[in-house]
């Protein structure tokens, strides 16, 4: 055999080779991209709303006066205060999901927290993931997921309480102060 079809012999199956798996692996992304988990609730309340949804601060002031009145000294409010921010993540329905369908099932107490995000009531994980909407880019899914804290049940609002004003982020006197939680955390922020 010449050497000319020698290479030819070896070329055109390596191209054949390598051809087949640029395609698999298209397809592999694809489908995996195909087969991403719809979302899950909380998310399904930002996921399923309509624009129309999203009400003004000042209809949730009407009947939670109190929380609304101490909102602008938590430490949050700076940050989801802004007219600039799309509905979702502004105000307090930036945390608690969108508010028509709250008013429009108010009824029926056995189902409020199907309609607004109930912090006290939900599963840590569904309070961490609607946490991650906005502190994704710093915390991610991925990486939080790893940690003991998160394996052993613990979300974001077992440690960090958002209404509470007297101190910035943590729970009060119930819980470890900060400086003892801070070497347990480290893997988490390195
Ligand atoms: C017409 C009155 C009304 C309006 C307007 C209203 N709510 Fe409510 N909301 C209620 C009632 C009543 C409950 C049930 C009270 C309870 O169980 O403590 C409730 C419960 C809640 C809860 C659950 C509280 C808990 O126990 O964890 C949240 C969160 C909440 N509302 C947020 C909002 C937000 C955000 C808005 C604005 C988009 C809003 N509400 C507008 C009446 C209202
Ligand atoms: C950054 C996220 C976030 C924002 C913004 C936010 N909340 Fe909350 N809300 C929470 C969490 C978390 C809890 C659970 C208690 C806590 O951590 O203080 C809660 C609890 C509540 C409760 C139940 C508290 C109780 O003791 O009955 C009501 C009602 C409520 N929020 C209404 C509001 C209203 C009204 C606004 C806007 C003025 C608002 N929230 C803005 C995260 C948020
Ligand atoms: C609408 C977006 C948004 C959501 C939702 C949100 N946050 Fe934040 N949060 C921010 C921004 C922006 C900051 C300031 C920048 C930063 O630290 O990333 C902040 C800051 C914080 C801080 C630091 C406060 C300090 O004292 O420096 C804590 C703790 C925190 N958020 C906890 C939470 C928890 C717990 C939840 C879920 C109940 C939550 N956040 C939901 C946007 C959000
Ligand atoms: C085991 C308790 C604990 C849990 C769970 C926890 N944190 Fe924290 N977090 C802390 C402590 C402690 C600090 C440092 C606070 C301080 O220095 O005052 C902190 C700091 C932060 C800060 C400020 C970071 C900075 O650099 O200023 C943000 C934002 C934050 N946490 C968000 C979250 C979110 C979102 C979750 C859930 C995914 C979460 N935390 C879960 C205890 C916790």
């Amino acid at each position: 055999m010449s050497q000319r079809s020698t290479r030819a012999g070896v070329f055109l199956p390596a191209l054949i080779l390598v051809t087949s798996t640029v395609c698999l692996l298209g397809a592999a992304v694809w489908v995996e991209a195909d087969r991403k988990p719809p979302p899950r609730f909380p998310l399904t309340l930002f996921a399923l709303a309509r624009s129309e949804d999203y009400l003004d601060d000042e209809v949730c002031a009407g009947c939670h006066p109190s929380i609304a009145a101490e909102f602008p000294r938590t430490y949050h409010a700076a940050h989801v205060r802004d007219t600039k921010l799309p509905a979702e993540k502004r105000g307090c329905q930036a945390c608690h999901g969108p508010g028509q369908n709250h008013i429009s099932n108010l009824e029926d107490p056995a189902k409020i927290g199907q309609h607004i995000v109930r912090y006290g009531k939900i599963k840590p994980a569904e309070a961490s993931a609607a946490c991650m909407r906005c502190h994704e880019t710093v915390m991610h899914s991925a990486r939080w997921a790893r940690t003991a804290h998160a394996r052993n049940g613990v979300g974001c609002t077992d440690c960090h309480t958002v209404h509470h004003v007297r101190r910035s982020s943590l729970v009060a006197e119930e819980k470890p102060a900060s400086a003892d939680l801070r070497g347990a955390l480290s893997p988490m922020y390195s």
